[in-house]
């Protein structure tokens, strides 16, 4: 055996994260396909890389050094647990299998018990980046064992993308640990891009740039507070023509977005943790509502304001939105952030949110500037309640809620869809109020279903016999 890691499953993400792993000092990587074509030709396109092919999984782990460290790289789902069974099957106690797929936790928190069982660790690890992450650098979020984390610890710290000097790579917490934190990133992520969409709408509604002077906007705009990946690319889309027709790429494109699941997953696991991820939650809506032509053929003679949206100063409605844009953009994450908290609480696991934000400050999709305040943030306050009311965040919300308001308001009376920008800034009024109308609703679910409520002047659970003389009594407490 010769070989200190292996690669299952050699698509794209696979392939890249094999020559990743190839490259770095003191590796030598054992790849394993299941068409073993695939195998051939990774090894004949990069000779330079040194890979140990295996045509079957016994070969696979006689070429692996023990503890043997094998990373499946397949699309997540039922092939997922195949290749584990296969492994399990040639592995041994104390040998380390890792699915870097974009998992659904509970399935990762499933696996990890059974496999267990067998003695040999298993770690679900989230793996963000996309292709070229996977090649150069990745953001890794391991879940698993300390015990894992001994061996696999210096080997994805190999590969990750560095940021401010550190590897974008930590210990997660245990079993589903990781992957939870991933499908959280990717619920930002969406959050994040409809944030941006909503901007790029507004902007071109309200001033008739076309795309090729807005991706100079946000050219602009990645130069301060809002630099990221995300508004770098936004301003590549835009600017890219189409070959065949001599439009803007953006304009030929169907405006129908794809999703495969995992911002669904995290408003669903939102949902059941109680935590209100409402931005991304709409930006998960936005893709379903753009989804459905059927609907949108039949609504587009639904009468609409008489106005439409006039800008008369086209600097200051852009910087208004820029501000909207960031003001939502630190909504979405303290949102995020929320429920990685809560899910840690509930799961048991022991999360560092510092660690989380430093480990996304490069090789992912999220990464940005601005995760260095989240940072800061929790460097702090390790325990922080609620992120943006951060000294940092409410000092920039300060100077952002007047133009968000405008926004949102401009938005809503011109019949500009801005779900994301107007649902963050009720989330925010939501967190501020002082009083919300819930003591409402506690009354109405006392009237119809006894359902008790709770006073603000003295303990104890009450209800009021509204089919009867409308005294009130004391009560058991129902919730
Ligand atoms: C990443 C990405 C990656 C992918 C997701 C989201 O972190 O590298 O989040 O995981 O792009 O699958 O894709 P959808 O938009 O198709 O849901």
């Amino acid at each position: 055996s010769v070989a200190n890691i292996g690669v299952v499953g050699l698509a794209v993400m696979g392939s890249n994260l094999a020559r990743n792993l190839a490259s770095r000092e003191g590796n030598t990587v054992a790849i394993f396909n299941r068409s073993h074509d695939k195998t051939d030709h990774l090894v004949q396109a990069h000779p330079e890389a040194g890979f140990v092919p295996a045509a079957t999984y016994e070969e696979f782990a006689a070429s692996l050094t023990k503890p043997r460290t094998a990373i499946i790289m397949v699309k997540a789902g039922a092939g997922t647990d195949a290749v584990i069974d296969a492994l399990v099957d040639v592995f041994e106690p104390g040998d380390i299998i890792v699915d870097g797929g974009n998992a659904l936790f509970t399935d990762t928190i499933r696996r990890e018990k059974a496999v267990r069982e067998t003695g040999i660790n298993f770690v679900g690890a989230g793996i963000s980046g996309g292709e070229e992450g996977a090649l150069l650098g990745p953001s890794i979020m391991p879940g698993g064992s300390d015990e894992s984390w001994v061996t696999l610890g210096p080997i994805l710290k190999s590969i990750a993308a560095v940021a401010e000097g550190e590897p974008c790579v930590t210990h997660v917490g245990h079993d589903g640990a990781g992957h939870f934190v991933k499908m959280v990133h990717n619920g930002i992520e969406y959050a994040d891009m409809q944030l941006i969409a909503e901007a790029y709408d507004l902007i071109r509604r309200g001033t008739g740039k076309t795309p090729a002077e807005i991706a100079d906007v946000f050219a602009e705009w990645n130069r301060g507070e809002l630099e990221s990946y995300l508004i770098e690319i936004t301003a590549e889309v835009l600017r890219q023509v189409d070959a065949e027709t001599g439009k803007p790429l953006v304009d030929v494109i169907l405006d129908q977005a794809g999703a495969k699941g995992t911002g669904a997953w995290t408003v669903q696991t939102a949902l059941n943790l109680g935590v209100p991820v409402s931005g991304i939650a709409e930006a998960v809506f936005a893709r379903s509502l753009s989804s459905h032509p059927e609907q949108r053929e039949v609504s587009g003679d639904l009468p609409g304001p008489v106005e439409g949206l006039t800008v008369t100063d086209p600097d200051a409605f852009i910087e208004d939105v820029r501000l909207a844009l960031y003001a939502s953009k630190i909504v979405a994450y303290s949102q995020g952030f929320d429920e990685i908290r809560a899910g840690a609480a509930e799961y048991d696991w022991n999360i560092d949110l510092g660690a989380v934000s430093k480990i996304w400050r490069g090789g992912c999709i999220i990464r940005a500037q601005f995760l260095n305040r989240i940072a800061d943030a929790y460097g702090q306050t390790p325990d922080l309640p609620v992120l943006l009311t951060a000294p940092y965040f409410v000092e920039a919300l300060g100077r952002a809620q007047g133009s968000w308001r405008r926004i949102v308001q401009t938005a809503a009376g011109a019949g500009i869809p801005a779900p994301a920008f107007s649902s963050s800034l009720s989330y925010y009024d939501g967190l501020r109020a002082e009083r919300l109308p819930a003591a409402l609703v506690q009354g109405q679910r006392d009237f119809f279903g006894a359902h008790t409520y709770k006073r603000i002047d003295k303990p104890g659970t009450f209800h009021t016999l509204w089919s009867g003389d409308r005294t009130e009594i004391e009560a058991e407490d129902t919730h």
